[in-house]
């Protein structure tokens, strides 16, 4: 099994729509399934892979001598006080459990420390995502405060974990 991430592409529009409408998924991230037409969204889209203040990368997956295919999104957001944070969703329930973001996350550690040269990798999850926990947890990243918060996707109030990774922690 090996994971990369590479940039977005045109193609890509369908599988981050998909993924971005499934109600799992947006409750994971706290915020509603998105509503827009095909079209809108792929506007968006277009626009959102070339900005310059979020970076986006398609997750690829497949067994050895297998054709990688698009599992997922990461992107790296927010970037202040030397840092950024990151995000990740692998976009199948089948797929998940695999290994694939535990893999993909420790590549955009690397990324943020080697190619960008920051010092800091932040994230923050719910506090019943006990796989995005643990996926923070092998990627040697520490719990840094958690704090209350109200999900959009349920108007209901939730508890997030922040966690952190230093470049040389
Ligand atoms: C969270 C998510 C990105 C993790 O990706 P993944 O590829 O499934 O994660 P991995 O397989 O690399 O690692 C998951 C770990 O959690 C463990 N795990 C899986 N299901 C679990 C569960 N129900 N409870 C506790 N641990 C669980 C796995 O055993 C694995 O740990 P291990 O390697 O020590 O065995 C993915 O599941 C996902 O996209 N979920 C929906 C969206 C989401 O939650 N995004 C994150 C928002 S902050």
């Amino acid at each position: 099994m090996s994971v990369i991430l590479r940039p977005p592409r045109a193609s890509d529009v369908e599988a981050a729509y998909a993924w971005d409408r499934d109600p799992e998924l947006a409750a994971w991230n706290g915020r509603p399934p998105i509503s827009v037409s095909l079209p809108a969204a792929r506007r968006d889209y277009l626009s959102r892979w070339e900005d310059p203040s979020v970076k986006t990368f398609i997750i690829e997956a497949g067994e050895e001598g297998e054709q990688r295919e698009p599992i997922g999104m990461a992107t790296l957001y927010d970037f202040r006080n030397e840092g950024c944070e990151l995000g990740i969703k692998i976009g199948q329930e089948n797929l998940r459990g695999r290994g694939y973001a535990s893999e993909a996350v420790g590549l955009l550690a690397d990324y943020t420390f080697e190619v960008l040269n920051l010092e800091v990798l932040r994230g923050s999850t719910l506090a019943h995502n006990d796989r995005m926990q643990r996926v923070f947890e092998k990627n040697g990243f520490e719990q840094t405060g958690d704090g209350a918060l109200i999900s959009r996707y349920d108007n209901r109030r939730y508890t997030e974990l922040s966690y952190e990774k230093r470049r040389n922690g």
